[in-house]
């Protein structure tokens, strides 16, 4: 007798995939990350180097992702599994989600700040002048506070968790298909407001002014790594989401609108950063405290500052719920195909997993003196995490994915699952070309970076 075989759930829509990966892809790093590092590395000439890494490495990488997870139809520890039965590459796939649980667990912590700080700002708490020393001082008692920084985080988990239980189309898609649109929407009228600010034009200056002086090999492996990080590259999140995408679909066209939309993204966030940064006489070089120390003081300043900046704080948590998102999903499809379990206790048991692993990133803020700078190592837990995971466990993902795709499973592979349903394999020779020599060669050059020289994206 035939077993049941349930039918694997799929993107309902032509829309449905690039709308998903899109909001994978724009996230914190996009909206939060972006926009400081560009100010700390030179402005418009880093803005250049990241725009060639996107189209060079990113790029290819994106497709490798996509293509594997179509033509294995599995999440992506099975992905490596089907292609390659013999061997040791479906360690690749572990390594992703072993990884996509730990980038979920301390992404949410920050994401929950984001819902934390636009709760804040809705009622009210950055309608008056604020100093820079007080609003040091509210971000800190904000993210040192045990029970605040714990609530949000499990809020967090908890939405994300809600959107990923209803499953691909009913779930996932449904939901990027709202929250998409309002994000686009906020960024718009955000950055409006922000390049409309009296003062601006010297914020737009340094932003569109390249000075490549301050190009050196910490820019170029922040550019590469940021590159991989925003793209949601490297832990299989695209093979993944590509495991849920119909074969008429091509691949090209749709992994090309992905990194557009993440581009475009990233870069309008500049033009809504700077100009409002510039326009109050603030350092552009601010670091991560950025968005929660500076922009808060700017709200009081402007006309409907309250209604500005809550709507900023929103358009954060909503660019962060969307990423968070298919980084729980990455380890909801391993358990569903490889484990059987079904989807809700299976989302259920992933996100409660984060939520235990993020506590004590939450607490790594002065919540818990020595998890905010751990003995011997100096850093605090949730930058540990964040330098094991989203630095180095993302670079040797993404190079082992590359060389993967370009010498294991080989390039006729790739090509007939592109040109599957009669679709043309745009830049074909090109892709072929930046994924066997390019993509590994540069990817590897910026691990050995961060490995020699401790320097960080
Ligand atoms: N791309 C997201 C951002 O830029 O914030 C972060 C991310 C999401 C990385 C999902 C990796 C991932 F699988």
């Amino acid at each position: 007798m035939q077993h049941a075989s349930h039918e694997r759930d799929a993107w309902g829509s032509r829309i449905g995939f690039v709308l998903a990966a899109a909001g994978s892809a724009v996230g914190l790093g996009n909206i939060w990350r972006f926009p400081y590092v560009t100010g700390q590395n030179g402005g418009a000439a880093f803005v250049v180097l990241y725009i060639l890494f996107v189209l060079l490495i990113g790029m290819p990488v994106m497709v490798a992702e996509v293509v594997v997870g179509r033509h294995a139809r599995r999440n992506p520890v099975g992905a490596f599994r089907r292609i390659a039965p013999k061997g040791l590459w479906y360690l690749v796939g572990f390594l992703g989600v072993a990884t996509g649980i730990g980038i979920l667990s301390y992404y949410s912590v920050i994401a929950g700040w984001t819902f934390g700080y636009f709760i804040k700002t809705l009622f009210g708490a950055f309608s008056r002048t604020l100093t820079p020393e007080e609003s040091i001082e509210i971000f800190n008692r904000f993210v040192s506070h045990p029970a605040m920084s714990i609530g949000y985080l499990f809020v967090f988990l908890l939405l994300t968790t809600i959107v990923v239980m209803g499953g691909i189309s009913s779930g996932i898609e449904r939901w990027v298909k709202i929250l998409m649109p309002l994000l686009l929407a906020l960024l718009v009228i955000l950055t409006l407001r922000s390049v409309t600010l009296e003062g601006a034009r010297k914020g737009l200056e340094f932003y569109l002014k390249p000075d490549f002086s301050k190009i050196d090999g910490g820019a170029v492996a922040m550019a590469l790594g940021q590159a991989l990080f925003s793209l949601s590259l490297g832990m299989g999140a695209m093979i993944t989401y590509g495991s849920y995408l119909g074969k008429r679909e091509n691949i090209i066209v749709s992994a090309g609108w992905v990194c557009f939309f993440d581009t475009l993204v990233a870069v309008i966030a500049g033009f809504l950063i700077f100009p409002a940064l510039f326009s109050m006489g603030l350092d552009p070089a601010g670091g991560p405290g950025l968005v929660f120390i500076v922009l808060p003081t700017i709200f009081p300043e402007i006309p409907l500052g309250t209604f500005f900046g809550t709507g900023f704080f929103l358009l954060l948590a909503v660019a962060a719920l969307t990423s968070t998102i298919s980084l729980l999903e990455v380890t909801v499809a391993y358990m569903v195909d490889e484990k059987k379990w079904r989807r809700k206790p299976a989302a259920l048991f992933m996100s409660s997993l984060a939520f235990v692993l993020g506590i004590p990133a939450a607490l790594s803020f002065g919540g818990v003196a020595w998890l905010s700078r751990l003995p011997r190592i100096g850093l605090g837990f949730l930058d540990l995490m964040n330098i094991s995971l989203g630095n180095y466990s993302l670079t040797l993902g993404a190079l082992l994915i590359a060389i993967f795709v370009g010498y294991k499973w080989g390039i006729a592979g790739v090509r007939a699952e592109v040109e599957e349903g009669g679709n043309v394999f745009f830049f074909r020779k090109i892709w072929t070309f930046l994924i066997r020599f390019i993509c590994p060669v540069a990817i590897f050059a910026i691990f050995v970076y961060i490995v020699v020289t401790k320097n960080y994206f």
